[in-house]
């Protein structure tokens, strides 16, 4: 059956690095914005019978959705069989739960929608927290890849003396894969969030050993808050400067330059999301499942 990789805009750069390391061609699309701001697509490829899989990170997700959406229709309209969707950083994930009364779930509204989208989709370390599996809301399967031995690899050949830091009690499960794939040892940090840019964050036990060069590891980093109150923090220890490594850097240029303002030494993230701080390259964990497509499961 015939296999393409489409991008929605933004997401080329890695279409192409799939096409070229799965040996999957990749297909040519027109999405562009109207002055008034609707979307016009256009698939330029017979589709007919066709698996396509596109790739389309989702950050800023209310204005990548509709192009999304539209592609996907467009492509069912000529003739695919089926969709794979290849969604680096999935968004959406952090209302997991009605924290004050009359909230939606939107967790679980935006997992529906991509589920009515697709067939498969394929993610990164998505923010699961208080859900343990995506099936609990998306219906199609899937399946999750994990920066870990990435990041691991990254610190054993570019950090002497690491420490990892992980900033709060969500952090753990990728610090502590982190720590066991690099061989080092970790701390995690109590975080009290007051506000969408405010938080507090202490060291239990409160000792660090000042030799090491702490290395604070997250999964999204967004303002930067909380890796700029764990360096604050650290600085208190007399430690080296920290590095601060995420894997979805959902940032933009005002939060990064404040981060290497506050006494961050380097921001790293890996590349679910085009960015300055990109340093980690996950391309070539996607493709055993952009293979087995058929064969998908978030287990
Ligand atoms: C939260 O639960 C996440 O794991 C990150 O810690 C959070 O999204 C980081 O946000 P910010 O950079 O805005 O502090």
């Amino acid at each position: 059956m015939k296999k393409l990789i489409f991008a929605t805009p933004g997401n080329e750069k890695l279409a192409a690095s799939l096409s070229s390391l799965s040996g999957i061609r990749t297909g040519k699309s027109t999405i562009r914005s109207f002055p008034d701001g609707e979307t016009y697509v256009r698939i330029h490829d017979d589709l007919k019978d066709s698996e396509l899989i596109i790739v389309c990170t989702l950050d800023h997700p209310n204005i990548k959705i509709l192009p999304l959406y539209f592609l996907c229709k467009t492509a069912r309209d000529l003739g695919a069989r089926s969709i794979l969707l290849v969604v680096p950083y999935l968004a959406y994930l952090r209302q997991d739960e009605v924290f004050n009364p009359g909230e939606g779930m939107t967790s679980r509204y935006f997992g529906k929608l991509i589920s009515d989208m697709a067939d498969g989709i394929i993610t990164v370390d998505p923010h699961l927290h208080r859900y343990h599996h995506l099936n609990q809301i998306y219906s199609i399967p899937g399946c999750v890849i994990h920066a870990a031995d990435k990041i691991a690899e990254w610190i054993d050949l570019n950090v002497n003396n690491p420490v990892l830091i992980g900033p709060d009690s969500e952090s753990a499960q990728w610090v502590k894969k982190v720590a066991e794939k690099a061989e080092i040892q970790f701390i995690v940090l109590q975080k009290i969030r007051t506000g969408d840019r405010k938080v507090q964050i202490s060291i239990p036990g409160g000792k660090l050993d000042s030799a090491l060069t702490p290395v604070i590891v997250d999964d999204i980093i967004s303002t930067g808050h909380t890796m700029i109150e764990t360096a604050r923090l650290l600085s208190s220890y007399n430690t080296n400067l920290p590095i601060c490594i995420g894997v979805h850097p959902v940032l933009d240029d005002i939060s990064y330059n404040k981060m290497l303002e506050s006494g961050i030494k380097k921001v790293v993230s890996c590349n679910t999301i085009p960015h300055k701080s990109n340093g980690i390259n996950l391309d070539e964990l996607y493709i055993p499942y952009i293979r087995q497509f058929n064969d998908l499961s978030f287990d």
